[in-house]
């Protein structure tokens, strides 16, 4: 196909921008057209679905200073399935994997996460996305020790659920760090680093617990432990501070001292954050034998366990996620 007319379009379709490393890691044929950007109103279509990508036609136009491929937001879904199966794939396999490509997959499901949170709620596209930018830097930074992010992302499992909710954890902690008036960038990247990692424990369980609709009082015992794990694991990480630890070992605590593992009463501001978008984040999100939740019944869940939270941040973060809800 030539990069000329008829395929050229304006931009009157919403398009997405896609990560070549993606594709390439993907040899069969597309399920979806792919596109460059011209300018910010012209698009041409350079792969159609059904076409296996030809490398020596996309190194052309990067010569030619092209670079952004896109595809249309219909077939974002199609392309998100890839990049989920792309993760399992490297939680099975890190040893394949360059670090900078599991850095492209883990920013795809940051982006994707976007999205689910965009499509499920009220908040602004605009707010999420820079939430998540903060959320981009701190796996830029786990980057920089490579065989850090790749204990990591296996740890976060090949099922590809403890990946989405630690992305999305980190982002509904970044909006509400800011709802609640924290505006320092280096707090806002230990929270969302908090929340990112905050599960990372689990993986130290002999079971799954997102496989399973119910636990035995061992596994119980056992899943109590796991922001303990999670600490240990982390301990002498480089560039994880004590705040980070901190979180982490304090996302299951509740305000009136029901929670666990230590009982203690949450106190310890960017805990509560993180506290609170994981349990938003896990209850919204699909369970062996549990739909996920909506917003609304989520909130009035807390609402009737307003003891176990800290109100004002509770107030902060449902005028975060329903704004309209009194209309
Ligand atoms: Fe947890
Ligand atoms: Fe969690």
């Amino acid at each position: 196909m030539s990069d000329k007319q008829p395929d050229d379009s304006t931009a009157t379709q919403e398009y997405i921008d896609i990560s070549l490393m993606i594709l390439k890691r993907f040899s069969g044929r597309l399920v979806f057209d792919v596109f460059i950007r011209r300018s910010a109103t012209h698009y041409t279509k350079v792969f159609q679905k059904g076409d296996t990508v030809c490398w020596n036609r996309v190194e052309t136009y990067r010569e030619k200073g092209l670079r952004h491929f896109c595809l249309l937001a219909e077939d974002f879904d199609k392309y998100t399935i890839m990049v989920k199966y792309l993760g399992r794939t490297i939680a099975q396999s890190s040893g394949k994997f360059s670090a900078a490509e599991t850095v492209v997959v883990l920013k795809e499901t940051v982006n994707s996460t976007i999205q689910d949170i965009v499509d499920s709620g009220e908040i602004s596209e605009q707010s999420v996305e820079s939430a998540a930018n903060i959320v981009t830097v701190c796996v830029d930074n786990l980057s920089r020790d490579t065989e850090v992010l790749f204990r990591l992302i296996k740890a976060m499992g090949e099922k590809g659920y403890l990946q989405k909710h630690s992305i999305s954890t980190s982002i509904f902690s970044i909006l509400l760090a800011k709802a609640s008036g924290i505006n320092s960038a280096p707090l806002l990247q230990k929270i969302a680093l908090g929340g990112f990692l905050h599960d990372i424990g689990i993986s130290q369980l002999s079971f799954m617990p997102y496989e399973k609709e119910n636990f035995t009082d061992k596994e119980n015992e056992e899943m109590e432990r796991h922001p303990i794990f999670g600490r240990e694991m982390l301990e002498g990480v480089k560039g994880i501070s004590n705040d980070v630890l901190e979180i982490v070992l304090q996302h299951h605590e509740k305000a009136d001292g029901s929670g666990y593992p230590n009982g203690n009463k949450l106190s310890f501001p960017p805990a509560q954050i993180v506290a609170l978008a994981n349990e938003f984040s896990a209850l919204s999100l699909r369970h062996p034998g549990r739909d996920p939740m909506k917003p609304k019944d989520i909130f009035e869940a807390f609402r009737g366990r307003s003891q176990e939270y800290n109100e004002t941040l509770l107030d902060h973060f449902e005028n975060l996620i329903r704004p309209n809800r009194n209309r």
